[in-house]
């Protein structure tokens, strides 16, 4: 068991079993920020380029670092809908095209595409008979005609895991891209993305990786990289403020740099992203397949005392499909019910399409998950 939660200012009174929709920022991170309000409010010390720089290139390298691939091919974003929107938006996708996305996925995975059917792209919506689509699933589906197949990792309303290798091997053989969301389980399982058969990997710094809402990013692999249009020149990309100095500026011959040619519009966002720095460091100093372990056991910890008297626990038969993510599904009394009960016990979860989602992560302990069993299972005592 990691003991961490020193590292974070949880309040003791509460159990914060919600990593799946926030993770909380620790304290290192906290202290990032206050140096950055700190050089905001006295502004001599952004006066030279080093800060503009410097920090998207240490986030770059941080987030590069964890999943395992180049800087190079990193784009910094602001959430994950940010990198699919890139991949969407940047493919010149329209008539004769096809996408496939699981029915039950999250928005984000989603809606990107929708928004291309004005164009003549079809959407082929998959109902998963289980929770995620299987790879079978996705065989029968597929066509010649299919340019993306487009899923989560961990599925935000099962907490299941998606068959990454399986999946991307069956895209490959249409040769089309493998668009992965990785929101709910970078930062709390192992991925390296380079070594499956995927092309792009998207994820958010809010949830797993602890860092502030507004943050995210995007892994272009080299074959969504050939393909994907940098649908931007941005200054800050090519140039620096040194470069506005003296005149004589020529910009028709500017080029982009190829790091960061995808990167949103104002990497140096201070607060943000000096603090994502530190929640990554975190995270990767920890280890991920370290904080997967104690993650899981505290998963396994809360469906085994759960009261199947009261819960519905779900399909949890193949380990392989694991994450530290818990549905659990109310037999009696409503999901909205519950969670009120819980709230007002001090145990903090999410709602989600009629289950209570309980999502520990590496500062939670085995005293949380005890606190979190009597509460729900005292539910109507
Ligand atoms: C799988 C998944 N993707 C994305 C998000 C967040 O959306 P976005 O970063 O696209 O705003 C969430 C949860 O909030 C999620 O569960």
């Amino acid at each position: 068991m990691l003991d961490i939660a020193g590292d974070f200012d949880l309040p003791p009174e509460r159990v914060w079993l919600n990593a799946a929709h926030q993770g909380p920022l620790p304290g290192i991170a906290a202290q990032a920020v206050a140096e950055m309000v700190r050089w905001k409010q006295q502004p001599h010390n952004l006066k030279t380029s080093k800060p503009f720089t410097e920090i998207p290139g240490r986030l770059r390298s941080v987030l590069a670092d964890l999943i395992a691939v180049p800087d190079s091919e990193l784009v910094l974003a602001n959430s994950s809908s940010y990198g699919l929107h890139l991949v969407a938006n940047g493919l010149d996708l329209g008539e004769g095209d096809e996408v496939i996305v699981a029915a039950n996925d999250f928005p984000s995975d989603i809606l990107p595409w929708i928004r291309l059917q004005a164009s003549g792209l079809k959407v082929v919506q998959v109902e998963p008979a289980g929770e995620v689509l299987s790879v079978d699933e996705v065989r029968q589906a597929i066509t010649v005609r299919t340019k993306v197949v487009c899923l989560t990792w961990v599925h935000s309303f099962s907490g299941q895991v998606t068959d990454l290798a399986g999946i991307g091997e069956v895209s490959r053989s249409v040769d089309a891209l493998f668009v992965v969301n990785g929101s709910q389980g970078v930062g709390a399982l192992p991925i390296s993305p380079a070594d499956l058969p995927i092309d792009v990997l998207t994820g958010v710094g809010f949830k797993w990786l602890c860092g502030p809402y507004g943050t995210g990013f995007c892994w272009l692999g080299p074959r969504a990289s050939d393909r994907v249009s940098p649908a931007k020149l941005y200054w800050l990309n090519a140039l620096t403020a040194d470069d506005l100095v003296n005149p004589g500026l020529d910009l028709s011959t500017i080029t982009p740099s190829a790091t960061g040619r995808h990167d949103i519009f104002g990497t140096a966002n201070f607060f943000n992203f000096a603090a994502l720095i530190e929640s990554v460091g975190l995270v990767a100093s920890t280890g991920v397949a370290r904080i997967h372990e104690h993650n899981l056991e505290l998963a396994s910890h809360l469906v085994d005392g759960v009261d199947r008297s009261l819960y519905d626990v779900g399909d949890r038969g193949d380990p392989d499909r694991l994450s530290s993510i818990v549905l659990l599904r109310p037999l009696a009394g409503s999901v909205e019910d519950v969670s009120l009960h819980l709230e007002t016990e001090g145990v903090d979860v999410a709602a989600r399409m009629g289950k209570i989602r309980l999502a520990p992560h590496f500062y939670n302990g085995d005293a949380d998950i005890v606190s979190a069993l009597a509460a729900l299972n005292g539910y109507l005592q």
